[in-house]
């Protein structure tokens, strides 16, 4: 069971193949993708010891040469050391131009990953593997690439395309519960800012996609994928439309950052973000009590949080807002909906009305 996608950004379209058993066929499926013998790829322990021996066996077997690398486990590895630790192996194993960069893991490594891919010899190829929800219908689609620095998340990176993207979804299989609740906030985010249809399969197949049925998940994941590949096709480097994407990301970035990003996952911030968001949408007038509860319905049945915790100050989620990088100009935008399927941007909210519908949220 296979489906290919398409992004379309001319010279730089490229595929998203969508399927089970995918790893197995990594082979054949990249060696059209792969210009040169040489390949380095970028896992990180857990997924290193779990998928590269299939995926380095596939690939060995198609005649290329391949050489792995493997970061730490964690946020942490988004870092100019390990950065550095990718640029040392692309030099020691001697990829030149027409090398290729594969990013096998989570979120962190395509991150990661893309951005050694991005800089070495001013940009090689890379192919994303993504092995979480998170990264398989969000971080590995649309070409962002980043590390941290100690004062931000993702402040140092690049816009780089990858060549294509392989999304195994039997990888999901030994991906805890809470990573698979937590990467299905971008699929429920994706329905309620522009596909009500996609909101109502994740609401009617739930318990499907929490069993890792694979059938149900091929169509939900590609149908997330078409949305953002054609958000950045429209907008590839983010100057307007694409900050749809940041629904519920406001309030959520802001929980994130004042809890240090070791309380919630990022999905469950944004969860509570999300329903914040709404809430905020109701109060201005703009989206229907009904509809507010059919969104916070479903991320309840998801087992999602949906309120701020309580040692924080609605004072403090507030001004942590402001710090967001998404902040143009001092001015805090916000991506609020007007119903199941649409959401607007708005940088006209006033601070006492924020403060107030946070203060809700607890
Ligand atoms: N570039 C973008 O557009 C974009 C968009 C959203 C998020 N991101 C980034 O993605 C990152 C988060 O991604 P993530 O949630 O995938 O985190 P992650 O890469 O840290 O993976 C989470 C954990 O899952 C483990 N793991 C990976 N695959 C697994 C599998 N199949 N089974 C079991 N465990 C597995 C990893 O070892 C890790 O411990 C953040 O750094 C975020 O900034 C980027
Ligand atoms: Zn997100």
């Amino acid at each position: 069971m296979t489906k290919t996608l398409r992004v379309e950004l001319g010279a730089d379209s490229y595929p998203i193949v969508v399927g089970t058993g995918l790893l197995n066929r990594v082979g054949e499926i990249l060696t059209p993708h792969v210009k040169s013998g040489k390949v380095l790829i970028v896992s990180d322990a857990f997924v290193k010891a779990r998928y590269m021996p299939i995926v380095h066996r596939r690939l060995t077997d198609a005649g290329l040469d391949v050489n792995t690398v493997e970061i730490p486990v964690g946020e942490e590895s988004k870092s100019l050391a390990e950065f550095s630790r990718i640029q040392d192996s692309l030099v020691a194993n001697q990829l030149d131009r027409g090398s290729t960069l594969i990013a096998l893991g989570g979120g962190v490594i395509g991150d990661l990953g893309g951005f050694a891919a991005a800089v070495y010899m001013r940009g090689i190829s890379y192919i994303q593997i993504p092995t979480t929800l998170q990264a398989q219908v969000d971080a590995s689609v649309g070409g962002k690439t980043a590390i941290n620095h100690p004062k931000g998340k993702n402040l140092i990176g690049a816009f780089h395309q990858p060549k294509a993207v392989v999304i195994d979804v039997d990888t999901l299989k030994t991906l805890p519960q809470r990573d698979i609740r937590s990467g299905l906030i971008e699929v429920i985010k994706m329905g309620v800012i522009r596909d009500e249809p996609l909101f109502e399969m994740v609401a009617e197949n739930l318990e499907a996609i929490l069993n890792i049925e694979a059938a149900t998940l091929i169509e939900m994941i590609s149908r997330a994928c078409v949305n953002k590949a054609e958000i950045v096709a429209k907008d590839e480097k983010e100057s307007g439309l694409r900050m749809v994407l940041n629904y519920g990301h406001t309030f959520g970035h802001a929980l994130e950052a004042l809890t240090h990003y070791n309380s919630y996952q990022h999905g469950e911030a944004v969860s509570i973000g999300m329903n914040c968001a709404a809430q905020l949408a109701v109060q201005l007038g703009m989206f229907s009590e009904t509809a507010f509860q059919r969104q916070r319905s479903l991320l309840k049945r998801a087992k999602l949080p949906l309120t701020f915790p309580a040692d924080l100050t609605p004072e403090a989620i507030c001004d942590a807002m402001y710090l967001d990088k998404k902040t143009l100009g001092g001015k805090r935008r916000l991506i609020l909906p007007t119903r199941i399927g649409e959401v607007v941007i708005r940088d006209d909210v006033d601070d006492r009305q924020v403060l107030e519908v946070i203060s809700q949220c607890f």
